[in-house]
């Protein structure tokens, strides 16, 4: 795992948009998989910037609210139009965002020949996707309930409608079948979080934990987000030298 920790949230946007295009450039049909969520946006924004070419490239959505009506301004399909489809040129085709069953978006990343890189948010519970805690570690994609917490944290989109109680998400299993993982991380609501995915035990009752699972995961937090990973380490002693200060 290699953890990278640059000062603020518009650095975590360039650093992992140039992974990305350095991903792009190798394989100009990538399968890239996205989070929706404040965190990525600066990695969208950094994207829609430069003038690289993503005519070819496959873009999967992690996760998609149900019940909400077609077009919702809040929902992922119309933030992966804004943010992603529409600033970088993507053919529409190219294109999926989760609807209706979980077996159905299996259906379409099998189609696709798997995820090559995916870019993860985390919630302030823990949660990776749309799992979660507790969610087991090779679930399959499917329709959860959310919890409170991610009800509250995202209902600001909603102004005054009611936010969804259920969504469809990629299963922990189906992530950590990603050739490469991006985790993400701002702000120091997330610091808790982060270092407990990171650190703590693999369990379901911390879904992100499950990429310490995976063979090939890149973190990218800045520093208010890395706070409480760092100071954990720091007491610890732990493998420092893994974390990397790109900036410093
Ligand atoms: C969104 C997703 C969620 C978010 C997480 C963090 O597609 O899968 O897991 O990544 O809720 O959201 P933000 O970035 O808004 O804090």
């Amino acid at each position: 795992m290699d953890v990278v920790v640059v000062d603020d949230a518009e650095a975590v946007g360039e650093h992992v948009a140039a992974l990305v295009l350095r991903s792009v450039e190798r394989d100009p049909a990538l399968v890239l998989g996205v989070a929706t969520g404040g965190t990525p946006l600066p990695v969208y924004r950094a994207l829609a910037r430069g003038s690289a070419d993503f005519s070819a490239v496959r873009v999967v959505a992690l996760d998609e609210y149900v019940g909400l009506p077609a077009g919702h301004p809040a929902s992922f399909a119309a933030y992966v139009r804004h943010e992603i489809t529409e600033p970088l040129a993507l053919p529409t085709g190219n294109v999926v965002v989760p609807q209706g069953s979980g077996q159905e978006l299996e259906r379409r990343i099998r189609e696709l020949g798997g995820v090559d890189l995916q870019l993860l948010g985390i919630g302030r519970n823990g949660h990776l996707a749309f799992n979660e805690p507790p969610s087991a570690l090779d679930s399959r994609s499917r329709v959860v309930a959310l919890s409170e917490t991610t009800r509250r944290d995202n209902a600001r989109a909603f102004g005054r409608d009611p936010v969804p109680t259920h969504a469809v998400t990629q299963g922990l299993g189906t992530i950590l079948e990603a050739r490469h993982l991006v985790l993400l991380a701002t702000g120091v609501a997330k610091a808790d979080a982060v270092a407990a995915a990171l650190t703590g035990p693999v369990t379901p009752d911390c879904p992100a934990s499950v990429v310490q699972r995976h063979r090939q995961v890149t973190v990218v937090l800045d520093r208010a987000a890395a706070s409480v990973l760092q100071r954990r380490r720091n007491v610890d002693g732990a493998d420092r030298e893994c974390i990397h200060h790109p900036q410093l």
